[in-house]
This record gives structure tokens, C-alpha cells and sequence, in this order.
């Protein structure tokens, strides 16, 4: 087992990258919050991707929220290589609101990343985004939470995806 695996279940996100027909999509796990004022999110992208030359080339990206509907587009993203993956997949690419590169209509949210820092850490590259814009769908979040019946996507091993219930559990004592 690789050891990394134990740190699933954890939620599955589309990375876009590049512009024009250079525009790409790949599957990413590994993508964190971290900096909330700005607002920072990382990525580790490995560099046989082509996302990681895109992200590099363009100096942004968009971390978008799949739902499970789209869990068909989200393996061809994960293991298909390049531009041409698109013309397999469902999503349409619509305008961002702050950078150029597009986002993802279908899904529950895109968050429009600058790149703002990037380094080696062994076999991946992290790269960090300030979100200069960003879109939801409605029906996806309520105020401030997720709908959890909207189908938010996580990935607990190899081929095996899973989804939240609308269970909430509350520490003992404290009220909402
Ligand atoms: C569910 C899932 C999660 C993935 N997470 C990552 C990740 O966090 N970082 C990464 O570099 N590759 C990850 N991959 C692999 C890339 O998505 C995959 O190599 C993809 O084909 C790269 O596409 P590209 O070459 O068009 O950029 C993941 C794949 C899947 C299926």
C-alpha cells in the first residue's frame, strides 16, 4: 500500500490550466486551503502533467468543485493527457470573473487562482494561488454551508468515489 493512501478519504477537485485550445483539465486530490486572508489555495501537481506546464506558462488555474454527476469527466481528466481529453469530456468552459483561464459550468464552484508561488517538493510541485474570483452554484451552497445533497465529490481509493449524507453530528454539548 503507498503510504500516501492513508491519508483518504479526501476530496476529488478539477484543476484548469491554459488558455484558448490550449485549455486543459486534470483530476487533483491533493489541494489544500492555506491562507484565508487573501484567500490561498495550494496544489501539488507532479510535472509529467500538462497542467503543470500550463499553470506555469500562464501564471493561473481554477480549482473547480465536481459533483458527483460528474464523476465520467472527472476520470477522463484523471487519466487522460492533454487538451484533447476535452473533445470526451461533458463540461462546458465558460468566462471567469478575475483571470483569463475559463471555468466550469457544471460545476459546484470554481475558484480563480493567480499564481502567486511554486516549489519542489519531491516528486510534485506546489503551487499556490491567491483566488482573485470565483462562482458557486446556487443550489450547491446554503449561506455560508454546502448543500450537502448537491453530490460534493471525495475519493477514497483507486476507482472507488463516494459522497456526503445529509447527517450532520454535532460535538457533545454544543449547539448550532
Ligand atoms: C481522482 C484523481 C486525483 C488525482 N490527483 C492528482 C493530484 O493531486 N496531483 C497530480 O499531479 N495528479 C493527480 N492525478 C493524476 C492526474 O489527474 C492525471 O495524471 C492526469 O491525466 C493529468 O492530466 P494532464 O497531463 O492533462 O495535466 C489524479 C488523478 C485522479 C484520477
Amino acid at each position: 500500500m503507498k503510504s500516501y493512501r492513508l491519508m483518504y478519504p479526501m476530496r476529488t477537485y478539477l484543476v484548469v490550466a491554459g488558455q484558448g485550445n490550449e485549455t486543459n483539465i486534470m483530476a487533483a486530490d491533493w489541494v489544500t486551503v492555506v491562507s484565508a486572508r487573501p484567500f490561498m489555495v495550494g496544489v501539488a501537481i507532479a510535472p509529467q502533467r500538462r497542467t503543470w506546464e500550463l499553470v506555469r506558462k500562464y501564471r493561473e488555474f481554477v480549482i473547480s468543485v465536481p459533483s458527483l454527476e460528474m464523476l465520467g469527466d472527472v476520470w477522463i481528466a484523471g487519466t487522460q493527457h492533454g487538451p484533447e481529453k476535452l473533445k470526451d469530456m461533458n463540461v462546458t468552459l465558460v468566462p471567469s470573473k478575475g483571470i483569463k483561464t475559463p471555468s466550469i459550468k457544471e460545476a459546484l464552484a470554481n475558484l480563480e487562482c493567480r499564481l502567486v508561488d511554486e516549489k519542489d517538493y519531491g516528486d510534485h510541485t506546489w503551487f499556490v494561488g491567491e483566488v482573485v474570483g470565483s462562482s458557486h452554484r446556487e443550489d450547491a451552497f446554503v449561506g455560508d454551508s454546502p448543500n450537502l445533497e448537491a453530490g460534493f465529490l471525495a475519493h477514497a481509493s483507486w476507482v472507488d468515489f463516494v459522497t456526503f449524507e445529509k447527517k450532520i453530528y454535532r460535538p457533545p454539548g454544543v449547539r448550532g
